[in-house]
């Protein structure tokens, strides 16, 4: 395709590092439709008769039987773009040379690639609405089951553990208006610019974006073809969507030990091992996590890729796509094996109760003692000591007997009686976004809706 001014065609070295139709012949049905959509814009501007244009259409659409037929398994092109183009050649002969008028391999791979991304984020963005609507799903059946909450790894409160789903659900609601913005940005089209001037013929570029379905005409055709920010904050939100499922799965396979006890993976979610037979692993939630290593790596690799090189297209952006299909790859792999493992797992509420310890009333304590007018820094110390005597005495926090209590402050005797249940401790926390019936049922709603309608709601 480019050939005419060398008397040698490239050594096999070059060839192999060069070539890229291993990693982007998966952009062929990108390729073949902004192509078709550049053969309009020629017809437009006269650079193609009706009858070529229509050739090239028909030719167009037999290329695209061929490629999905496995027309790119074993093929020797360089790239999609030259692959499709042979293609060409071969269904409708030298009408096919027409095709790259005005057009480089700069403004169509940078046009391909954003539309491959269009339709991934889609995608994406239906596997974390699956994946949120399992969360809500399951935080439903969860909103009696009380345990300790953490913090620093140690019992802190109780809360319920609809409230503990739910606070995995948010940060995907996050992720997911972090893609749709990005969408935006991705949706500009650069188709048009040529290899770093313009198109050389004045395509109309408006009708070319609505044609494609773009949101607007790239303005710099320099900046267009060399731009790959698209890719980098695309990478970014799937870095982030992989750091929240590692986070998830982290808590859960703490959960799921024998020393907690509180899940337990259904059968078909776990693992097994090959020596202990006793053993139900999590490797689905461990996977998960070790995968957002992966994707923080293709994240890193790119901007890596990008700082070094000037405006416009140089051939270290080739490397984009390996690093963008594999993080897209890797989330189609993860996102339902963990919404899976999610929807199937067994929770244990006898366990997560028996975690409950009465220490976790401390700050209940504290707080009744500020309802008896004691200010809220005396009432922490005097509670603190109060856990002192429970250790020493080695008896739990509301065990201590009343006169030891009373000795401490008058009002702890009282506020002692006053605890009531574990209910009453996690209705106490009434704030919205608090672990109260309410607040986690108005969340639940407020999920419900943003996870839009499914399996699982
Ligand atoms: N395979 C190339 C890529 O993926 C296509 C663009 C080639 N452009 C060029 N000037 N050689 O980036």
């Amino acid at each position: 395709m480019w050939g005419g001014r060398f008397s040698l065609g490239p050594s096999e070295a070059l060839d192999a590092l060069n070539r890229s139709l291993p990693v982007d012949h998966r952009l062929w049905p990108q390729d073949v439709t902004a192509s078709k959509a550049w053969v309009h814009a020629l017809g437009r501007v006269g650079v193609l008769n009706p009858a070529e244009e229509s050739q090239l259409l028909d030719g167009l659409d037999r290329v695209a039987e061929r490629l999905a037929d496995g027309a790119a398994v074993g093929a020797p092109d360089e790239d999609v773009h030259t692959l499709v183009e042979r293609l060409l050649y071969d269904e409708v002969g030298a009408v096919a040379g027409k095709l790259h008028t005005g057009r480089s391999r700069n403004d169509q791979v940078a046009t391909d690639l954003r539309l491959w991304t269009l339709g991934a984020i889609d995608q994406l963005d239906a596997d974390l609405a699956a994946l949120g609507r399992t969360l809500v799903g399951r935080a439903r059946e969860g909103i009696d089951a009380i345990l300790p909450g953490y913090t620093h790894g140690q019992r802190a409160q109780p809360v319920r553990w609809a409230y503990v789903l739910v606070a995995h659900a948010w940060p995907l609601v996050r992720d997911r208006q972090r893609l749709a913005d990005a969408r935006r940005r991705v949706a500009e089209l650069p188709l048009g610019s040529g290899a770093i001037a313009g198109s050389g013929f004045v395509v109309d570029r408006v009708l070319l974006k609505e044609a494609l379905g773009f949101r607007a005409v790239s303005a710099n055709a320099l900046d267009a073809t060399g731009d790959r920010d698209f890719v980098a904050e695309v990478l970014f939100h799937i870095a982030l969507v992989g750091t929240h499922l590692s986070r998830l799965s982290a808590e859960l396979i703490q959960y799921a030990s024998s020393e907690y006890g509180f899940v337990r993976l259904a059968d078909d979610f776990s693992t097994g091992s090959s020596l202990m037979p006793q053993k139900r692993n999590p490797d689905v939630f461990e996977l998960a996590r070790a995968k957002s290593g992966r994707l923080l790596g293709d994240l890193v690799a790119l901007l890596t890729t990008l700082k070094g090189i000037p405006a416009g297209y140089s051939k270290d952006l080739q490397e984009d796509k390996a690093l963008l299909f594999d993080a897209f790859d890797t989330l189609a792999v993860v996102l339902p094996a963990v919404t899976g493992a999610l929807a199937s797992l067994g929770i244990d509420p006898e366990r997560m109760r028996a975690a409950l310890d009465a220490s976790l009333r401390a700050t209940d304590l504290a707080d009744l003692l500020v309802e008896a007018g004691v200010p809220f820094r005396e009432s922490h110390a005097l509670v603190g000591k109060l856990v002192r005597e429970a250790e020493r005495a080695g008896v739990p926090l509301d065990r201590v007997p009343q006169v030891v209590a009373g000795g401490i402050h008058p009002a702890l005797g009282a506020a002692l009686a006053q605890l009531g249940t574990w209910e009453d401790s996690v209705e106490g926390r009434a704030t919205p976004g608090g672990s109260s019936r309410k607040s986690v049922e108005d969340q639940l709603e407020e999920l419900r809706k943003l996870f839009g309608a499914g399996a699982g709601t």
